[in-house]
């Protein structure tokens, strides 16, 4: 069929890599649609976020949900427009637990990301960032095929061969945090990797 013959070669444009994506099924059933990178096809930047969460499942668009405004403010912060980033996801599907009317994020097993992570390194390959950005450890697990601890591995880092990486903390750690003051040193120390991220993506 036309997926398969698209599958021969590799796209030529993320417009076709991500044509590709929408019309292929979630690996786990459940998901509304297949929810895409966005951003500059040729940015500097680009952000490796998990998986899409309930709201940008709704929506078809990575990082629109509680996470997604707590990077934009502080991408913001340090001086980085959203429009200029490319944000993507390891996983491509938003997979939940169903609690009553709620849908609950599940992680992605190992084997669940190794499956999209062939999508995630032709994106890669057609924007050719300055600077990948891993955001928490399943876009680390991703791009290196590793289980990394975060807190350990934060900063610059050796992800790929071909870019130059940074690995800092997902957004939604950031909001589980049981305490006020915690949070707040927490996002501190999430702004100052954004400037760092900013300085290198430059
Ligand atoms: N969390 C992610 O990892 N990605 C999104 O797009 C939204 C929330």
């Amino acid at each position: 069929g036309a997926l398969a013959a698209m599958l021969e070669q590799a796209p030529a444009s993320l417009a076709e890599l991500n044509a590709i994506i929408r019309s292929s099924g979630p690996l786990v059933p459940g998901a509304t649609q297949a929810v895409v990178g966005e951003g500059p096809e040729h940015a500097d930047i680009i952000f490796v976020g998990e998986q899409p969460g309930d709201e940008e499942d709704i929506q078809g668009r990575p990082f629109v949900g509680p996470a997604g405004r707590l990077l934009d403010r502080a991408m913001a912060e340090a001086g980085i427009d959203r429009k200029d980033v490319y944000l993507t996801n390891a996983v491509k599907h938003f997979k939940f637990e169903q609690r009553g009317k709620r849908r609950i994020h599940a992680k992605p097993t190992a084997g669940e990301v190794s499956h999209y992570r062939w999508w995630l390194m032709r994106e890669l390959e057609l924007i050719e960032p300055k600077l990948v950005v891993a955001l928490g450890g399943t876009a680390v697990l991703a791009l290196t095929g590793k289980q990394v601890p975060i807190t350990r591995a934060r900063g610059p880092a050796k992800l790929l061969e071909d870019f130059p990486g940074y690995i800092t903390v997902h957004p939604s750690y950031l909001l589980r945090l049981p305490d006020e003051d915690a949070k707040r040193t927490a996002y501190t120390a999430f702004v100052d990797d954004m400037r760092r991220i900013r300085d290198m993506g430059r």
